[in-house]
């Protein structure tokens, strides 16, 4: 398993934290997607190990929470998320969603196939008053109108073509 020294240090940290390492199966797999971007069949294994655990008893994690992701699932380089919690709804959330899955050629939920982008719905972004919101990566972009979207398509497609360091 090739994990960077900070991950290492992360996780060594936090097993001793719990009185039954096993309860450490949540922390450990975050660290792993923090880093990775997604589980993978290896990472299941290692953990497993890690925390004298059966794989199938972390794959049950890692399939019960959406949160975690499994390899088919990986993050795109740009990952887009729209809030389509009530008060964005109804500002026109979905309408966002559809005209972003238009132009980006995938569906929500999925990614495009180059794998340049991630599309989801995602539940509150805590800025209510300012819906409809898009997350790009970690940015959130407020007021976004349905029918005004050529400013966040071009943030999204100049994160497309930056170099990987430049895209956080
Ligand atoms: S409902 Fe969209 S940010 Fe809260």
């Amino acid at each position: 398993m090739n994990l960077s020294p900070a991950t290492i240090d992360r996780i060594e940290n936090t097993i001793p934290k719990y009185p039954d390492k096993r309860s450490a199966v949540m922390m450990l797999l975050h660290y792993i997607q923090d880093e990775q971007g997604y589980i993978s069949n290896q990472a299941i294994e290692w953990v497993a190990e890690k925390l004298d655990m059966q794989p199938i008893n972390v794959l049950s994690v890692v399939t019960f929470f959406p949160y975690y992701r499994q390899e088919d699932q990986k993050i795109g380089k740009v990952h887009v998320r729209v809030c389509r919690t009530l008060s964005c709804a109804m500002r026109g959330a979905y309408k966002v969603g559809d005209e972003l899955s238009k132009k980006f050629g995938c569906k929500v939920g999925h990614s495009t196939e180059d794998g340049n982008v991630t599309l989801e719905y995602a539940e509150c972004l805590a800025a209510c008053g300012t819906g409809p919101v898009v997350l790009v990566d970690e940015d959130l972009y407020e007021n976004i109108e349905a029918n005004k979207l050529s400013g966040l398509i071009d943030e999204i497609e100049r994160r497309v073509s930056a170099p990987e360091e430049a895209t956080a």
